[in-house]
């Protein structure tokens, strides 16, 4: 049993394009927090909730237009942030999320070719209300953006099981999406993480726990936590 926590929540986020690895180190991560003594919050998006998991399905599966794309994500994201993500930061959990609203912008904006400013609008629509603090709009406090070269992702995936809609997309659409990234990782540097995704995995791992080591969110390798 978890005793509640006395400490702020924590928001941790992870990107990059398909086949960027970053799965397994999530669950790591997130292994390393609970090593720690703080309670967490595994999740995905789109999905999350019941209802998200449903518009996960269709979104990966069906064919639709671009802007039936956008407003689905942000229906899934409504939902997974005021039923789940926002509670378990209230209870000062911390929260790791696979993809977030980066993710948006780096798929359905660069990827797909959809308004930047109408995303930033849906963004703040989204992500303000549920419960936070009137004009406080809720983002990550730390992204880890696995950043690996579209044609070596693409490699990664040959292996992988029958593509979705996404991952069944050309190399030019996952150069453009990786360009959305590093728009976003641009528009906030604070954020932004980078971690270089091409290095071997043991590499990965550490970069990532570097990051949140020089935040003091962790003890360093070695430390008590
Ligand atoms: P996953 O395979 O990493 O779980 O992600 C599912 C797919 O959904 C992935 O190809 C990226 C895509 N996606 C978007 O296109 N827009 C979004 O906002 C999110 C969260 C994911």
């Amino acid at each position: 049993m978890t005793t509640p926590s006395t400490q702020p929540g924590l928001f941790i986020t992870f990107e990059g394009i398909d086949g960027a690895g970053k799965s397994s180190h999530i669950a790591e991560l997130a292994g390393a927090f609970a090593n720690a003594g703080r309670s967490v919050t595994l999740t995905r998006e789109p999905g999350g909730t019941p209802l998200a998991e449903k518009l996960r399905a269709l979104l990966l599966h069906d064919a639709m237009d671009a802007l039936t794309e956008v407003l689905l994500v942000f229906a899934a994201r409504r939902d997974h942030l005021c039923r789940v993500i926002e509670p378990a930061l209230a209870r000062g959990e911390v929260v790791l999320c696979d993809r977030f609203t980066d993710a948006t912008f780096a798929y359905q904006g660069a990827g797909r070719g959809f308004d930047w400013q109408s995303l930033l609008k849906l963004e703040l629509l989204t992500q303000t209300g549920c419960g936070l603090e009137p004009d406080l709009m809720r983002n990550p406090d730390l992204t880890l953006w696995f950043d690996l070269p579209p044609a070596v992702a693409a490699e990664r995936l040959v292996a992988a099981r029958a593509p979705d809609r996404f991952e069944a997309q050309p190399l030019e659409f996952f150069t453009r999406v990786s360009g959305g990234y590093a728009e976003r990782a641009r528009q906030a540097p604070q954020r932004f993480a980078r971690i270089d995704a091409a290095l071997a995995r043991e590499q990965v791992a550490a970069q990532v726990l570097q990051q949140v080591t020089a935040r003091g969110w962790l003890a360093a390798a070695g430390g008590a936590a």
